[in-house]
């Protein structure tokens, strides 16, 4: 598994800190608010779970599950909603945790889904952000790294559904997906 990865750009000890950083700053700027995070699967499950452990004030979780990749390395464009979340967000302090935003596609189809629901506030944080890549136009709130134009592998990125548990983030071997 790690030798398909050409190069680790980001390393166990650095995402660690990044992600102290980003709890702190959530933990001071949503006290006394009613904070719901809300996990993309499957991407961000190894972020939210680290994020929420670095958040000091009272929050909920829940997840929603879209699709839009498929399994190729490209973005098709088209969502699908695989998950909705449990519970409603009604009143709610909503931050949607994302492993990586790319075109900005996702992200942006998942807040108009959930506007509609009177949350009282929703924001974004994501650990990676590609701006390179970006179609639309999106407000993120807090954002871990900003990342080069690559195919990213690895704590919580997949390629055709691994990698996933790496746990640092690489630079996948244009080999691997190139065949
Ligand atoms: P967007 O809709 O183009 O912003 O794509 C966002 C989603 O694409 C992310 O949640 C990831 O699941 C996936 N994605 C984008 N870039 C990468 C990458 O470099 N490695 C793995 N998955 C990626
Ligand atoms: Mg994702």
């Amino acid at each position: 598994m790690v030798n398909d990865v050409q190069e680790i750009l980001l390393s166990e000890e650095k995402i660690a800190l990044k992600i102290k950083e980003l709890g702190k700053a959530i933990s001071e700027e949503y006290a006394g608010k009613e904070l719901l995070v809300v996990g993309v699967l499957k991407g961000s499950v190894i972020f939210v779970s680290d994020l929420v452990r670095n958040i000091s004030i009272p929050c909920e979780m829940d997840f929603m599950s879209v699709s839009s990749y498929g399994v190729s390395s490209e973005s098709s464009g088209v969502v699908r909603i695989l998950k909705d979340l449990d519970n409603s967000i009604e009143g709610k302090d909503v931050i949607i945790a994302e492993d990586i935003i790319d075109s900005g596609i996702t992200l942006e189809y998942l807040v108009d889904f959930l506007k509609g629901r009177n949350a009282k506030s929703i924001e974004i944080v994501t650990l990676l952000s590609k701006p390179a890549r970006r179609k639309v136009d999106i407000d993120v709130k807090y954002v871990g790294f900003e990342v080069p134009d690559e195919f990213l592998v690895g704590y919580g990125l997949d390629y055709a559904n691994k990698y996933r548990n790496l746990p640092f983030v690489g630079i996948l071997k244009r080999s691997v997906y190139e065949k």
